[in-house]
């Protein structure tokens, strides 16, 4: 840690771009551009019900997060082959490259594409390559972790397991996403607990639109290591303890909770007060081809409409490597590029 001086806020978004950052809560399916979509349905013969990428994004209209999720499934069913999977990959890997994303664990949802008769080893093939090459090209480290749908049974959850096992040293993570309210955490601990045994990292989705009681459970039942999303934690203040006490990373995703009306704006999302209160919150763009940016946009919208300083980029640019499933000395060679990156600034 280094003592960060004030810095003048029109140097505020030029050092948040700069900054040497790690993304932990990016959805790969979420990263398909409308324009990907209409190239990749006419590669494949796939119909789509939108005339245009026009048509198409004027639906990117979201109330909730069920209203995104059926555009979003919908959008996924062009991808059919493995290179499909790639391209989508790479596309996102390279605007992570521009955005100063130095690592990125990338959610992945095998079953919207097994659903659909595409085989596991396609889906985790080809997103594997890409991670694979963004290390090598791009000077990326890039892993992958597979979420379970919690809208379907834990039996499917098993299943899913069971296909994706044989691909294991590929992926280094489960979590758990889709609509949550309803689908509470304890519908997952004996696929959490099996997964624990086989040595996966685990975090879930929690708190985003769910009450802080699936905090909890996720905690205490699945016992994940992050929780996903979590903004719902200051709705309790004794969870909000727990959270600071064991340094529980928090992966929020300030334009998606804007865009799916979890906070009424932007200026009212609780980033800062998760991490005034100790909490090591980190920001992240949850599906930034639907939620209007990639990780850069969440930090400069972010930090325009709330007012936070350079000590709080700090902050999160050191948590993000912090929460980060990478070994020490890989943790310690990044953070020592976010303090450089501050000191230079100072
Ligand atoms: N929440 C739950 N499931 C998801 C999300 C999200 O924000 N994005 C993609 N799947
Ligand atoms: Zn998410």
């Amino acid at each position: 840690m280094i003592a960060i001086p004030p810095i003048a806020a029109d140097r505020l978004p030029a050092l948040l771009r700069a900054m040497p950052k790690a993304e932990l809560h990016m959805h790969i399916e979420g990263s398909l551009e409308p324009e990907l979509i209409f190239a990749l349905a006419q590669r494949n013969g796939v119909a789509l019900p939108y005339a245009s990428v026009d048509a198409l994004r004027q639906a990117y209209a979201f109330t909730n997060l069920q209203s995104f999720l059926d555009i979003y499934y919908a959008g996924a069913s062009v991808l059919l082959k493995e290179q499909d999977f790639y391209d989508m990959a790479w596309a996102y890997l390279l605007r992570a490259q521009a955005d100063h994303v130095l690592h990125t664990e990338m959610f992945f949802d095998p079953q919207t594409h097994t659903a659909r008769g595409v085989s596991m080893a396609t889906v985790v093939n080809g997103l594997h390559r890409a991670c694979m090459d963004a290390r090598t090209q791009l000077g990326v480290s890039a892993s992958l972790i597979l979420c379970f749908l919690r809208h379907l049974s834990e039996e499917e959850a098993f299943e899913t397991l069971e296909q994706a096992l044989p691909h294991r040293d590929q992926f280094i993570g489960v979590g758990l996403d889709s609509s949550e309210v309803g689908h509470p955490p304890e519908k997952f601990a004996r696929v959490f607990a099996r997964c624990r045994e086989l040595g996966f990292h685990l975090v879930a989705h929690a708190g985003e639109e769910g009450p802080p009681a699936y905090v909890w459970t996720a905690l205490d039942l699945l016992k994940v290591e992050r929780i996903d999303h979590g903004v719902q934690s200051t709705r309790d203040p004794a969870l909000m303890r727990r959270l600071a006490q064991d340094r529980i990373p928090l992966t929020v995703c300030p334009l998606s909770n804007l865009k799916l009306c979890v906070f009424p704006s932007l200026s009212e999302h609780n980033l800062g007060a998760l991490l005034d209160a100790g909490l090591a919150a980190t920001v992240n763009s949850d599906d930034p081809a639907y939620f209007g940016g990639y990780l850069n946009e969440n930090f400069t919208q972010t930090f325009a409409a709330t007012g936070l300083g350079a000590q709080h980029a700090y902050q999160l640019a050191r948590n993000s490597f912090e929460a980060a499933f990478v070994d020490a000395g890989a943790r310690r060679a990044w953070l020592d590029q976010v303090d450089a990156c501050f000191a230079a600034a100072a």
